[in-house]
Order: structure tokens, then C-alpha cells, then sequence
């Protein structure tokens, strides 16, 4: 028996923003469709679904209500969440699906506008639709900057003049280095698929791919014709403030999937994915509004913003099992029954994608021969740390972090509340956390965060195993300024073991 006990969650003095992570253990389907871009017909690349069984070629909003069930945890989210999958080409050329670890999640970050900060956060409209990232991309470029130079600090992105959309959306995806012994990397910290040689080397656990979705609408239509241009980012990505024409708030929506390309160590090859991409600057997402209903996604916006972001604490969910997740499939179309996607799939990627390099784009069908990986910075672990200066710094960190304090339960099954509030309030002596099992009872199970103004704070939900009685105790701690997520790694071994993908033997 287990039993989750969040004991104190805390925020900063200044109040946090917040949000909840909608999970969706269960892979609804990887195959080729894609009802935005390719609708009714076979679409050009796998991608990897979350959501209503009833998505399908040409997905309207009633098509998801509709469907029977869905793989995330909220049975009123019947939206349509969708990425490409993560394929390993093998040196003899056969290419093979990546496992997928734990589902993806979906966070709803309810960040207000920041030139408005009075406004409120208006849910996404019925059948609303929009595209994050571009599969035709295949290189970084900020406007005045080097390609090879990191991310300046987030607050002179303005003063730099890096605040075009299209700057913005690069800066919208992430691939983060999965360690489970050390600290966790920032979010949307590394604009690029590392090379095999980097995974291996150091993403012990495999990697994270992270995408943010605009959050600033138009405030009129529910899609446009590229699937983009109704909708606006943030002048800091996830946060800051929206342009002009694009001030309706949106809650941000931000994608994690975890990939076991650890599975692949020593192993020759590359990654690459579904689109044909190596370095990733390509990677993207989609997503339709199913939620039952819009009036629905109101009120959970307004009242499920208790700062633990975790869904069982707003009271208007109803939560189904991870069983019941995992058990809900798309029906995959009978032009595609035959199509190998997962495991090895044969000598291409489905669709017969072909892998294209940078710098220009790619094209939509097969290529001409073009030139090779693009220059990229040089972007080695790091932590995300405490700073006196907008949450986004937190991407782009600059000192070692010192030693969470420690929390010492008197006894694993009555474990103290502890609490950080003082530190929290005060971010430049704030401490950040230690590598997952610090104090050997704690487990550090996941962390997330939360933003609000100019303050981050990070939440480390620990969980002690208490082998006698079997009690389980989670200790929810906050401290500011730490970005991260660790996902439920334990949990999600267990995934693959039974989960989707090549089963493993
Ligand atoms: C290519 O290598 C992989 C990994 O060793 C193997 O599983 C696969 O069967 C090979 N493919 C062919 C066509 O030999
Ligand atoms: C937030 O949820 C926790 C349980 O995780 C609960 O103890 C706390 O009272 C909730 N806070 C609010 C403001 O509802
Ligand atoms: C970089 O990618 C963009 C978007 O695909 C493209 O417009 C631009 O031409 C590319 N840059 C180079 C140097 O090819």
C-alpha cells in the first residue's frame, strides 16, 4: 500500500504562479497521423499520442469528446497531445523506435501576461488547435547572435533584440540531460538533440525533450493556416509579456517525453527523429482542446491553482488509475495497419522520411543531398540556480548551487513538516537541491517548479519507503530559483518493463 502524504507546500513571500502537470501515462498511439498538418491523409512522420482515443486523421473536437477514453489521468481532458517519436539508426542502417519512458506530461502553467498583469487566464476555446516548433528546421539562429555562443541571460533578450517569434520558438524547445544521481539540468536549457557520443557519455537516464506552446492568443480564431500565426509567445517564452494583438491569455502549455536513449550506450549510431531530424532543431508539437467542457477548462483554470501543480489536488478532477491510461488506444487507420513503427521498423524512418541536415530547411517530401550537422554551442551540464533576476534565468545559470537543507524526519512514518519558507523568501542565500537520495530514507522522486514575477521555485517531492509497515510519506519542500522536473524515475522502469514500445527481454 502507498500512500502519498504532501506534508507542507510552500510558497515564496511574493506568492507563485500556478499550474498543474496533467500526466498521461498511457501512449494513446505512435503511428502517422497528424489531423493539423496532413488532415485526412496519412501524415508524413510518426509521432508519438497522448489523449482521446477518438483521434484520428482529420480530429475535430467532437471527434475527441467522443472518444471512449483517454491516457491521461483526467478523464474531462479528452484533449489531443501530440510529438514525433525517437528513432536509433543502427550502423548497419536499420533504424529502431527509442523507448518512451512514463507517457508524456502536459504541464498547464498559469502564468498571467506581464503586461497585463491584472488580466485573468482565459481557457482554450472548443476545437481550439495550435503547432509549437517547426519540422521544416534545421539549424539554431538567434537573431545577432552567434550560433555557437549559449543563451545570453534571459532578461537582455529584449536589449539584444531576441524577442522575434521565431527567436522565441527556438528557444521553446529543450533536451535535457537525464542523470539521476546529480542535480537536474533547467528546462529549455539546450536547443539541441546532443550527439550519441554526449548521451552516452553523460544522460545516464536517457534524455528529456521539453516543447513550449504559445500562450498568447488572438483572442478570435481557433487555428490558422499555419497553425501558428493565431498564436504568440511570450516575450520571455513562457513567461513575460504578450504582443500586441495576441492579448488574451492562454494557460502555457509545455510537453515533456523521456526517451531511453540510454538504452543504446555503446551501441553504434545516431538519433534521429520521426521528422528525419539529428539535431533536432526540427522538433514540434501539437495540440487540439478536448476538454469536456470549455466552461469546464474555466473553472479549472480559475480554481485548480493550488502551487503543489499536482492534479490530485483540485478538487474538479476526476483521476483514472495509470491502468486505465495505459489501456486507451487510438485505432490505428487500415491504411496504416501494416506499418512498423515500434521496434525495429526496417532500413528508414516510417514514411520513408529521409534524414535531412541543416543549414536550410528541409523539405516537406524527399531531399536533395545537403550539407551536414550545424555548429552548435557547446552546451555541458549544468544546474539551474537561485538569482535575484526574472524566472527565465533559471535557464541560464552562472554559480554553484550549495546543499539543500536537509530534512530529517523523526521517523519514516511520521516525518516532520518542513518547512523552507524562510529560505525561500530570501533567493540569494537560497540553497538547491542535492543529488535524489541525500539523506538515504528521502528518495527525491520528482521535482517541478513553479514562477511567479521574479522568483522560481523549485518543489522536491521526496518520498520515504518505510519497508516495515509499507507506508509511503511524501515530503513536499520548495525552495526558490531551481527548475526542474525529475520525473518518477522508479515509476517509470516500471513503464517500460510493461509499458508501450519494444518490449524489452
Ligand atoms: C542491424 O543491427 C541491429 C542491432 O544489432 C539488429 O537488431 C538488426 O537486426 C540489424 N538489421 C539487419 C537488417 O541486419
Ligand atoms: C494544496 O494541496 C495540499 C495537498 O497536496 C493541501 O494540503 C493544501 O491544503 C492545498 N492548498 C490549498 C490552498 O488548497
Ligand atoms: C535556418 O532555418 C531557417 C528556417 O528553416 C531558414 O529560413 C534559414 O534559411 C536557415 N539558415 C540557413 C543559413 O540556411
Amino acid at each position: 500500500m502507498k500512500l502519498n502524504v504532501p506534508l507542507a507546500i510552500l510558497a515564496t513571500a511574493s506568492g507563485a504562479s500556478a499550474f498543474w502537470r496533467m500526466e498521461c501515462r498511457g501512449r494513446a498511439g505512435l503511428l502517422r497521423i497528424d489531423p493539423l498538418v496532413s488532415p485526412g491523409e496519412v501524415g508524413a512522420h510518426a509521432h508519438a499520442v497522448h489523449g482521446s482515443s477518438g483521434f484520428n486523421e482529420k480530429a475535430t473536437y467532437d471527434d475527441l469528446i467522443n472518444g471512449d477514453c483517454t491516457s491521461c489521468a483526467v478523464t474531462q481532458d479528452k484533449s489531443a497531445y501530440w510529438a514525433p517519436g525517437v528513432y536509433f539508426k543502427h550502423s548497419n542502417g536499420s533504424y529502431e523506435l527509442v523507448d518512451q519512458v512514463g507517457g508524456m506530461l502536459a504541464y498547464y502553467f498559469l502564468n498571467k501576461d506581464a503586461s497585463n498583469p491584472g488580466g485573468k487566464i482565459t481557457a482554450f476555446p472548443k476545437d481550439f488547435r495550435m503547432i509549437a516548433g517547426d519540422s521544416l528546421r534545421r539549424n539554431y539562429t538567434i537573431a545577432g547572435q552567434d550560433a555557437t555562443q549559449k543563451d545570453p541571460e534571459k532578461s537582455l533578450w529584449a536589449a539584444l533584440g531576441q524577442t522575434s517569434q521565431v527567436d522565441l520558438s527556438q528557444r521553446a524547445i529543450g533536451y535535457n540531460c537525464l542523470n539521476y544521481d546529480i542535480a537536474p539540468e533547467p528546462s529549455l536549457y539546450r536547443h539541441y538533440l546532443p550527439e550519441k557520443g554526449y548521451l552516452d557519455a553523460n544522460c545516464k537516464d536517457g534524455i528529456r525533450i521539453e516543447i513550449m506552446f504559445p500562450s498568447c492568443w488572438n483572442g478570435k480564431d481557433l487555428d490558422s493556416t499555419n497553425h501558428k500565426d493565431h498564436v504568440a509567445y511570450p516575450d520571455l517564452v513562457q513567461d513575460g509579456g504578450c504582443p500586441q494583438g495576441f492579448d488574451v491569455k492562454l494557460p502555457g502549455l509545455f510537453y515533456e517525453t523521456i526517451w531511453a536513449t540510454n538504452n543504446y550506450q555503446g551501441v553504434d549510431g545516431e538519433f534521429v527523429i520521426a521528422n528525419g531530424d539529428v539535431q533536432g532543431f526540427g522538433y514540434h508539437a501539437d495540440f487540439i482542446m478536448g476538454w469536456d467542457d470549455e466552461a469546464f477548462l474555466q473553472s479549472a483554470v480559475n480554481t485548480c491553482t493550488n502551487l503543489s501543480g499536482e492534479i490530485q489536488d483540485c478538487p474538479l478532477f476526476n483521476i483514472q488509475s495509470e491502468e486505465e491510461q495505459r489501456s486507451c488506444k487510438i485505432s490505428v487507420p487500415s491504411a496504416l495497419s501494416q506499418e512498423k513503427v515500434v521496434g525495429l521498423v526496417g532500413d528508414s524512418l516510417p514514411g520513408n522520411v529521409a534524414i535531412q541536415y541543416g543549414p536550410g530547411p528541409a523539405t516537406a517530401k524527399n531531399p536533395g543531398p545537403q550539407t551536414a550537422t550545424v555548429a552548435v554551442p557547446t552546451v555541458s551540464y549544468s544546474q539551474g540556480v537561485t538569482s535575484s533576476g526574472y524566472p527565465g534565468l533559471v535557464f541560464k545559470e552562472t554559480t554553484t548551487p550549495s546543499p539543500i537543507p536537509a530534512s530529517t524526519p523523526s521517523s519514516a512514518s511520521s516525518p516532520e513538516a518542513t518547512d523552507f519558507a524562510a529560505a525561500a523568501a530570501a533567493p540569494a542565500t537560497t540553497p538547491a537541491p542535492t543529488a535524489p537520495t541525500d539523506d538515504g530514507k528521502y528518495e527525491v522522486i520528482r521535482t517541478e517548479y513553479v514562477t511567479s514575477g521574479n522568483v522560481v521555485n523549485e518543489i522536491i517531492v521526496k518520498e520515504a519507503v518505510e519497508y516495515v509497515t509499507v507506508t509511503t510519506t511524501t515530503v513536499t519542500v520548495s525552495v526558490p530559483a531551481k527548475r526542474a522536473a525529475r520525473r518518477e524515475a522508479a515509476h517509470a522502469h516500471r513503464h517500460l518493463a510493461r509499458g508501450h514500445g519494444r518490449p524489452r527481454v
